[in-house]
């Protein structure tokens, strides 16, 4: 059975599923080696590696160039491209054309979607050409304009009805799973109880089908920002930052490169070589 499969016929096993951003060779393949389930090359590669304000500036050409480095690290792993508010702002023609290239030019197995006002035309179309999908509803990126719009979402009433019906709309509309991103735990147990298709939560509690979360957050490399749903497992950008103040010290100070560094030539080469040298 595809891996894909697998992970749409998972829910309800009491098997929790994991997923992490990577947006690079190196990181997939540390994920695929960890046994991580599922790799996304999100969006926020435009935050987190590209040094854009928001998430909105990426362009599809910049996602393609990322995704298939991600295939490159990791040839087995279920890998999830994320479609770029670029790449679907012209309405559901241009987010098939995009879609199609994760799968065509990136050889993904999948594409995820925000929810937005073209979702439900996106999602038909892609039902029609069979792109599988992964929605994400709750805390959408791609809407949120300036840093005061990244707060929880669904806390009243309406809005986390709004949020539920998204969710039940991806599901109906062919989605194989949904993000619930930002949105109260007991809203996130409601959706993840009532959907056929598993949820994947980020800061939306524990009782969703899996967890995800962006690498460079989890290993303390990307440090703007700490919302209050990361788990720092790891302080790497302390690490790397000693790496390379040492490295410096050492250059001024002589200690590096060292023989064990250098490389040597025959004594008889190096006569004729200083011979002609000194002509
Ligand atoms: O772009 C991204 O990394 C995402 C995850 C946070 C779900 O959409």
């Amino acid at each position: 059975m595809s891996l894909l499969n697998q992970f749409i016929q998972a829910k309800n096993q009491g098997r929790k599923w994991t997923m992490l951003t990577a947006y690079d060779a190196p990181t997939a393949e540390l994920l695929e080696n960890a046994g991580i389930d599922l790799i996304l090359v999100g969006d926020s590669l435009g935050m987190v590696l590209l040094g854009y304000p928001s998430t909105r500036e990426v362009t599809m050409d910049e996602m393609i160039h990322h995704a298939k480095a991600a295939r490159r690290g990791a040839r087995h792993s279920l890998i999830v491209g994320d479609l770029p508010l670029k790449g679907i702002e012209k309405g559901p023609r241009q987010a098939l054309a995009s879609a199609r290239r994760f799968i065509k030019e990136a050889h993904l197995d999948a594409v995820k979607l925000e929810w937005g006002k073209d979702a439900v035309e996106i999602m038909k179309l892609f039902s029609k050409h069979r792109i599988p999908v992964m929605g994400h509803v709750g805390l959408t990126p791609q809407t949120v304009k300036g840093r005061d719009g990244f707060k929880v979402r669904g806390r009243e009433a309406l809005c986390a009805m709004k949020i539920f019906m998204a969710a039940k709309t991806f599901e109906a509309n062919g989605a194989f799973s949904v993000v619930l991103e930002c949105i109260p735990k007991a809203v996130a147990s409601i959706i993840t109880g009532r959907l056929k298709i598993p949820t994947i939560g980020i800061g939306a509690g524990p009782a969703c089908d899996g967890q995800v979360l962006v690498f460079q957050d989890l290993a303390g490399i990307f440090k703007k920002f700490h919302p209050r749903f990361v788990k720092r497992y790891a302080d790497l950008d302390r690490v790397m930052r000693r790496a390379v103040e040492s490295y410096k010290q050492d250059v001024l100070s002589g200690k590096f490169p060292k023989n064990e560094h250098s490389f040597s030539m025959k004594t008889a080469e190096f006569d004729l070589f200083l011979k002609g040298a000194c002509v």
